[in-house]
Formats: structure tokens, sequence, C-alpha cells
């Protein structure tokens, strides 16, 4: 019977509770666990921008792009050292990432936060005061380990704490401090840039300090969730600590449910392999599909090499800059449209929406320079309205990308999976959204000296093949709830032949009051 205030979670259920100013808080000091990645997003591409840090750590890039006036604009910046300065990071967080798991698992989520606050505090430290490329890369891989760490329990406490109906927007929650961390790293790289003396690029590396000691004082802070207090075996505080969260004392209900959901993922002795089984097979194939997708979207090249981009194409450094602040907002702003329409809309709106936009975007891109930069790279004399419309049409594309597939790339696989595999799977998107973040930083600049203005093709390419996924292949998701979840593939025309076959009822009460 659902209660005053009470949220439904379908078959006539409904725990009681709603948004109480405590969980209100407490979810969003954890979603600023997201601000160290999206802030270290934000201040590699500009760092990489400006000329003093060149010339310190990459002398053959400055000379590159500052003495030799005829060199092809496409490949200016094309050096394996300075994108390994920018890749190295999410190698570090994919391996981070998977130990964390089992430390998030069995020593409670408050822990992975601190350590991957801490780990990014060093990182960013060592990076503020680096005297060699070398010092660089290991700061990148400490603040890396710290991503890990920090995207793989940030997500899980919020889903924990967050009232079931709440959910989705506490999510995207997540997403939304990310684009604020790239913004502010972006508005930081505009001011640094200008200091005199060319030392501004060692405040935006150790300004990573800041977002650093926000998630360690907060992992010291924030309260544990019931559900990690449950697996560690003190259900009496944990059952005071879920009336504390949902802000009544009959939490009965919920509580029970938190106790089975936890007795019955204790018995999966082998999540991997359970993972195989064939009735998982839709859930293995968006665990993978989708982090796939939302990388081969390009969106790093924009985030990470914004500036660099901007000045292949004939701004000057600070316009370069600035132009990435512009990006910046843009992403912002769009990504709280996302907050407001995921659960009218529903997923496969936006994703079919953001697709087509992201597609035409990137095909005037594509054409723009290609008009202008031929093959050989050699601009001639570009009027400004030109850079005008490449920027406008780059930022249409970002608000498609901060409306569909940047949110719904970490919300649609957290909500999909059924309980008895959720953390593997989780771990398998968070694995393979680091390992392809990874290859496009790495290899972003070499394949835009090979590939020209074709690499904007190559995404665009990807683009219509994950629109036309989403469209044959992923079901929508809004409004059901996660242990009902089983009947959007029951009722798919191609995913059924994969579950038809499985136990309803079983799955239904193992799922149910999972995370
Ligand atoms: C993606 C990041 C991306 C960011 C941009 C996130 O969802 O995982 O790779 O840089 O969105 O806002």
């Amino acid at each position: 019977m659902p209660a005053v205030g009470g949220i439904s979670v379908g078959g006539g259920k409904a725990y009681p509770g709603s948004l109480t100013p405590f969980v209100t808080v407490t979810c969003i000091v954890a979603a600023m666990g997201g601000l160290i990645f999206g802030y270290d997003i934000g201040i590699s591409g500009g760092v990489t921008s400006m000329d003093p840090f060149l010339l310190k750590f990459f002398p053959s890039v400055y000379r590159k792009k500052n003495l030799d006036k005829t060199t092809n604009q496409y490949c200016q910046y094309d050096s394996q050292t300075l994108t390994m300065f920018t890749s190295s990071l999410y190698l570090a967080a994919l391996l981070s990432s998977l130990v964390a798991s089992t430390v998030t698992r069995r020593f409670g989520r408050k822990l992975s936060m601190l350590f991957g606050g801490l780990l990014f505090l060093v990182g960013a430290f060592i990076n503020g005061f680096a005297q060699s490329v070398w010092m660089l890369i290991v700061g990148r891989i400490l603040l890396g380990f710290g991503i890990g760490f920090a995207n793989q329990s940030v997500p899980l406490y919020l889903s924990e704490m967050a009232p079931y109906k709440y959910r989705g927007a506490l999510n995207i929650g997540f997403q939304l401090s990310i684009t604020i961390g790239i913004l502010v790293a972006n508005v930081l790289n505009y001011f640094f840039a200008k200091i005199k003396g060319g030392w501004g690029w060692r405040l935006s590396l150790g300004g990573a300090m800041v977002p650093a000691l926000i998630i360690t004082v907060g992992s010291l802070v924030l309260p544990d969730t019931p559900n990690s207090m449950i697996e560690r075996g003190d259900r009496e505080k944990a059952k005071a600590q879920l009336r504390r969260v949902r802000g009544v004392s009959d939490v009965d209900e919920e509580f029970d449910d938190l106790i089975a959901a936890s007795e019955a993922s204790s018995q999966v002795d082998h999540p991997w392999r359970n993972l195989l089984q064939r009735k998982y097979r839709p859930h293995l194939t968006m665990a993978i599909m989708i982090p796939f997708f939302q990388q081969l979207t390009g969106i790093n090249v924009i985030m990470f090499y914004a500036p660099v981009l901007f000045s292949s194409i004939g701004f000057k450094d600070d316009n370069a800059l600035m132009s990435a602040v512009i990006t910046g907002v843009v992403n912002v702003v769009a990504t709280c449209v996302s907050i407001y329409g995921v659960d009218k809309w529903g997923r496969r709106a936006l994703f079919l929406e953001g697709g087509a936009q992201m597609l035409i975007c990137q095909a005037v891109v594509a054409a723009a320079i290609g008009a202008k930069f031929g093959i050989d790279g050699n601009p001639g004399d570009l009027p400004k309205w030109y850079a005008v419309v490449v920027v406008l049409f780059i930022c249409i594309y970002v608000a498609a990308f901060a409306w569909s597939w940047g949110p719904l790339g970490w919300l649609v696989p957290s909500e999909i999976f059924p309980l008895e595999i959720r953390s593997a799977a989780q771990s398998i998107t968070v694995s393979v959204n680091m390992f392809f973040t990874f290859l496009i930083a790495q290899v972003f600049l070499t394949m835009l000296c090979h590939m020209k203005f074709g690499l904007f093709i190559f995404f665009a390419f990807f683009v219509v093949v994950m629109t036309f996924f989403v469209f044959f292949l992923l079901p929508e998701t809004k409004g059901i709830p996660i242990e009902e979840m089983g009947q959007v593939w029951r009722a798919h025309p191609f995913w059924s032949r994969f579950v038809e076959h499985e136990d309803h009822d079983n799955r239904v009460e193992m799922g149910k009051g999972g995370y």
C-alpha cells in the first residue's frame, strides 16, 4: 500500500520515506566525488596547449607548433609522450577500479572514497611541483588510481543511499559534478595561462588538490550506507541508519529487502562466471557496448583536446582556451536538461535525438575543416565567421552528448543489471569505459595527423552504428523498478530468446531491494 511520500517499487509495493534533507546533503557531498574525474579531464587539454608547459616538458612539440610555421596543421601536436601524459591516467584508473571493487565490498564504500581522495591528492601535489616528464607521468598514474577508486565507489554509494524514486536523478548528479569539474578546470586554465612568468600550469595541475580534499574530507564525514553495514554484519546499526536516511521509523519492508538482497548476493560465489550464462547475454552485451559507444562518440577529443583542436584550426592560444570554457558551460547546462527530462521523455528518446544531433554536427565540422584545410593541412587565411561556425557546431554536438550518451552511459548500465551480477557487470562497464578513454586519448593526435578531417567522419560512423544499436536493441527502462527489469528483456523481440526460459519468480525474489 503506497504511503504518503512513499516510493512505489512496483507490484503494489512502496517504501516509505522521501528525499529528506539528510539524504540530499549526503548525496550532494558524495556526488562531488565526480569533481576529481571532471577536473582532470578539463585540466589536461588546457595545460598541453600552454607554451611554457610544452617548452619545459615537450620541447619538440613546442618547436613544431611555434617555430615551424610551414608544418601541416593536422600534425603539429602529434607526439607520443604528450599523449602518454594525457592517457596514462586512464590505464591506471582501469587497473585500480578492479582493485577498488574488492575494497568497496569488504571494507565499505567510504574507505574506497578515502583512498581515492588521498591518491588523487598525492598525484596532484607531485604534478604541481613536477620537474621532469617522469614526475608528471608518475603523478598522473596516482591521479588515475584515485579516479579508479572514486568512480567505483561513489556511484555505488549514491545508489545505496538514494530513495528508489530518485536514483536516476542522483546518478546524473554524479555526471553533473563531472561536468562542473571540467568547467572549473577550463576556467582556471584560461586565467592561469595568463600568469606572467609562465608557471600558471603548476597552479592548474596543483589545483587538483582542492577537489581531492573535498572528496577526502567528504569520505570522513559521510555516513556509511545501510547496505554496507548489513554486508559487514551490523544489522542493528544498519536499521537505525536506514531510519535516519529515510526520515521515518517504519522502514521494515525496505530493511527486510536489503537483508534478502544481501543474503542472495552472498550466495553467488562466482559473479564473473555467472555473467557468462546465456540468460545474462543482454546484460553482458550492454555492459560492454554502452561504455564502448559512449567513448566512440568522440566526446573526449573535445574534452581533452578542445584547446589544441581550436588552436589547430587557427585560434590564438587565449581564444582556444576561451572556446574550451564555452563548451564547458554548454556541457553543464545540457546535463541539467537530461536531469529534467530523463524520467519524462525516457532514455531511448534522448539517445536517439542525441545521436541524430551529434551526427549532423560531425558532418558539418568534417566538411568545414575539410574545405579549409584540405588534405595537406594548409588553411591559408581563415575568416573569423568560419571559426565561429566550427565552434558553434562543436557546442551543439557537446549539448547532444551531454543530454544523451554522457549521463545515460553511466545510468543505463547501473539500472539494468540484476543484483546477482550487478557489481561484476558494473566493473566491466567501468573498465571498458576507461580502456576506450585511454585508447582514444592515446591515438587521437596520431589519428588527426593521418586521417585529417576524416577523423570526424570516423566518429560519425560509430554514431550511426550506436543509434541503430539503441533503436533495435535497447529497451526503454524509464519508470521500471530495478527488480522488475527482467520484463523488458522478455518483451523484447530480439533479447526474449535469451531470457524467456529463466525463472522469473526466482529472479524477482533475488533482485528485490538490491542496489
Ligand atoms: C564520460 C567522460 C567524458 C565526460 C564529458 C562522461 O560521461 O565518461 O569520458 O569526458 O562525460 O562530460
